[in-house]
């Protein structure tokens, strides 16, 4: 789960990590009050989960209250990369002498943990990192060690800081890792980290990424999850305990398993080029055991998506048999009713195929097209969603 700047900002600060006051506003007239509020300069900030929101316009300084509401009534209901900006953070405005970059995240591949530093930061770090890798220090950290004084002193001087802030920068540098470790994150960023005119280390944006897998350890991090913004859909889904995940195509797909369904996806978007670019709606992965229930709950979700003009259930039988995945099928269109509309294009393959595929012969649904393999599921599924698009 990604948080917003502002949570993230209110997290570095529950942690010590050194930040400046901000105040969140969903209407200019609140980003005036919040103004007038923290006093002076203030800067508008729009609260999107995207990164480039300065280069975008949605930053912007304010010198008094006035200001402050006018650049509120233009970021608010922005769009910045498919993002609409409903909220702004007005935050205490630095007086910035040099920005600088620092992040630490999970690195899969190498199963540890990757600070990255940066005398030079600020909005140009993207191309930096591509321009001039050597000016972004990249400094493995074990994860069994953690980022503790030695690591960070470290990394600042792999990021070449000059004497005078080492000391301070490695200090803040240990109480970030402190949020990365006692908040589960997989990710924390800062960009960027300032030194002030007189002197302080300051966070002035934060990009935090929780671990969804560990929030049964944080009581806390539930209610930072944005409601309003989740799909429908997926919050539907989430809540049946199903894996899905919204896409933009018209084939709605359900498999067993992470891999085929995977698979399906690639399969039935390169089929769906013979038929006018059709493509995946929905990752959707039933796991094993697939029920009358499971199956009926994941037909639910993705016949109720606008978008979806057929269906592809594409299971494999291994420890589930085709029996109960076929029982599964029939159950779930008696149990959807007149809610089953669109077409569905059923391949089984695996343990008990074959009377599997006898159960959907017998129910004979009018919806239910039984096809034996996947490439050939795949490009009728894409078929009928081009015929009904
Ligand atoms: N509180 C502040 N006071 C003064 N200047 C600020 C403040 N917050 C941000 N800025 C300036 O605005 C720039 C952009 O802000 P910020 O880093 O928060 O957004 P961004 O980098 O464009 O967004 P993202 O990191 O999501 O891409 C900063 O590099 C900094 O120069
Ligand atoms: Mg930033």
């Amino acid at each position: 789960m990604d948080l917003y700047e502002y949570q993230a900002r209110d997290m570095f600060e529950k942690h010590g990590v050194p930040v400046l006051p901000g105040i969140v506003a969903e209407t200019p007239a609140e980003a005036r009050a919040a103004a007038a509020q923290l006093g002076g300069i203030v800067v508008v900030k729009a609260q999107v989960k995207v990164g480039g929101r300065g280069k975008a316009g949605g930053v912007k300084v304010a010198k008094n209250p006035d200001e402050a509401e006018a650049h509120a009534a233009a970021i608010l209901g922005m769009d910045i990369k498919g993002h609409t900006v409903h909220r702004v953070m007005i935050a205490a405005g630095a007086a910035i002498a040099e920005e600088f970059y620092f992040s630490v995240l999970l690195d899969r591949a190498e199963r540890r943990y990757l600070a990255m530093c940066s005398v030079e930061g600020g909005m140009e770090i993207e191309q930096l990192a591509v321009e001039r890798p050597d000016a972004l220090a990249r400094v493995a950290v074990d994860p069994l060690v953690g980022i503790d004084e030695a690591k960070a002193y470290e990394i600042v001087d792999a990021a070449r800081f000059p004497a005078d802030l080492r000391d301070q920068v490695a200090g803040v540098i240990q109480t970030l890792w402190t949020v990365y470790k006692e908040e589960d994150a997989t990710l924390v960023e800062v960009n960027p980290l300032v030194r002030t005119e007189d002197g302080s280390i300051i966070a002035l944006d934060g990009k935090v990424t929780l671990d969804e897998n560990a929030e049964f350890r944080h009581a806390d991090h539930a209610a930072l999850e944005d409601k309003a913004a989740a799909n429908p859909l997926e919050a539907k889904a989430k809540h049946m305990n199903l894996n899905y995940v919204k896409l933009d195509g018209s084939v709605g797909i359900i498999g067993n398993g992470a891999g085929l369904v995977m698979s399906t996806l690639d399969v039935v978007a390169y089929a769906g080029e013979q038929f006018g670019g059709q493509k995946p709606a929905n990752f959707l992965d039933i796991g094993g055991g697939a029920s009358a229930e499971v199956m009926a709950n994941g037909l639910d979700v993705i016949l109720h998506d606008p978008q979806v003009k057929s269906v592809f259930v594409n299971v494999f039988g291994g420890i589930t048999s085709c029996v109960a995945v076929a029982d599964g099928i029939v159950g779930a269109l008696q149990a959807l009713g007149d809610k089953a509309t669109k077409p569905l294009v059923v391949r089984l393959d695996g343990n008990a195929v074959e009377e599997g595929r006898a159960i959907l012969a017998h129910a004979d649904h009018p919806l239910v097209t039984i096809v034996d393999t996947m490439d050939g599921a795949a490009a009728k599924a894409a078929e009928l969603a081009a015929a009904a698009s």
